[in-house]
């Protein structure tokens, strides 16, 4: 069964503006799928139009068997679905513990025994977790904006841009988290500027153009294929082809 099936998906900020225009996509159990599109293309927009932060104007959300689309947003953690957002998405003043424990509001009764298991999993945040959030390094930071999602165990994850701002290195190191995550039976939607890095480790992916999402592919074919590249991937380097005709000038 799918567990995520988004069909003809519309809406918005204000009534008159329909920033996403009929956008259909799917999440399988296991996969992780990329969203990858030009700037203002609507992929945030669509995040939150899925995790109940917008109000849908038209269209299906369903996740698993459930019709989704109108639901609060608090009402969707509960069935499993986590969102991290592009910005502000962890509290600064607050400690990493506390972020954790504020991520875990909606089962308050298991939420030390969450919280400990996150701790396991990610060791770095129980050696800070008396520490602000405010103090973290980027990468660290998502580590806890995650760890935040996942304080409501959720079989699906949306994260938008869980790479923006970080050194090539700190980039490699959470995609490397991602898969981790994934392979311990989370399924990913997630958008992303590092095109060809997040196609390297999902499975497959959507080229949102204009609140549509108007390719959809394995990940592998979408990233050689030559348009692909030349619009949203940061055009056609490719390094081994780049014949030193006369060499550097
Ligand atoms: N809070 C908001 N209120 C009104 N309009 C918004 C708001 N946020 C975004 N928009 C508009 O919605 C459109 C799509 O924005 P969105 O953030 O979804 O794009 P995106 O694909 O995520 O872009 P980016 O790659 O820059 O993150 C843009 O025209 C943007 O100006
Ligand atoms: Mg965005």
């Amino acid at each position: 069964m799918t567990l995520l099936n988004v069909t003809d998906l519309r809406g918005g900020y204000a009534a008159a503006d329909e920033i996403v225009k009929g956008a259909t996509l799917r999440v399988d159990p296991g996969e992780i799928v990329a969203l990858i599109g030009p700037n203002g293309a609507g992929k945030s927009t669509l995040l939150k139009l899925i995790a109940g932060l917008l109000r849908p104007r038209g269209g299906q959300v369903r996740l698993r068997d459930r019709d989704i689309a109108g639901l609060d947003a608090p009402a969707i953690s509960r069935l499993g679905l986590a969102f991290v957002p592009q910005e502000r998405n962890v509290f600064g003043a607050m400690t990493v513990g506390e972020n954790l424990e504020m991520g875990g509001y909606l089962d308050a009764a298991h939420l030390r025994q969450r919280r400990d298991e996150l701790f396991e999993r990610f060791p770095m945040l129980a050696e800070k977790r008396r520490a602000a959030a405010r103090t973290l390094s980027g990468g660290q930071r998502q580590i806890l904006a995650m760890a935040i999602a996942l304080m409501n165990a959720p079989g699906l994850l949306l994260l938008d841009e869980p790479t923006a701002g970080l050194s090539p290195r700190a980039a490699e190191d959470l995609f490397s988290t991602i898969v981790a995550l994934n392979r311990s039976g989370v399924a990913i939607l997630m958008v992303e500027q590092n095109a060809l890095e997040a196609l390297e480790v999902s499975t497959r992916a959507y080229v949102l153009v204009q609140g549509r999402a108007e390719r959809e592919g394995q990940a592998a074919e979408l990233a050689s294929d030559t348009t692909i590249r030349d619009l949203f991937l940061g055009g056609k380097a490719q390094p081994m082809l780049a014949g030193n005709a006369g060499g550097p000038s």
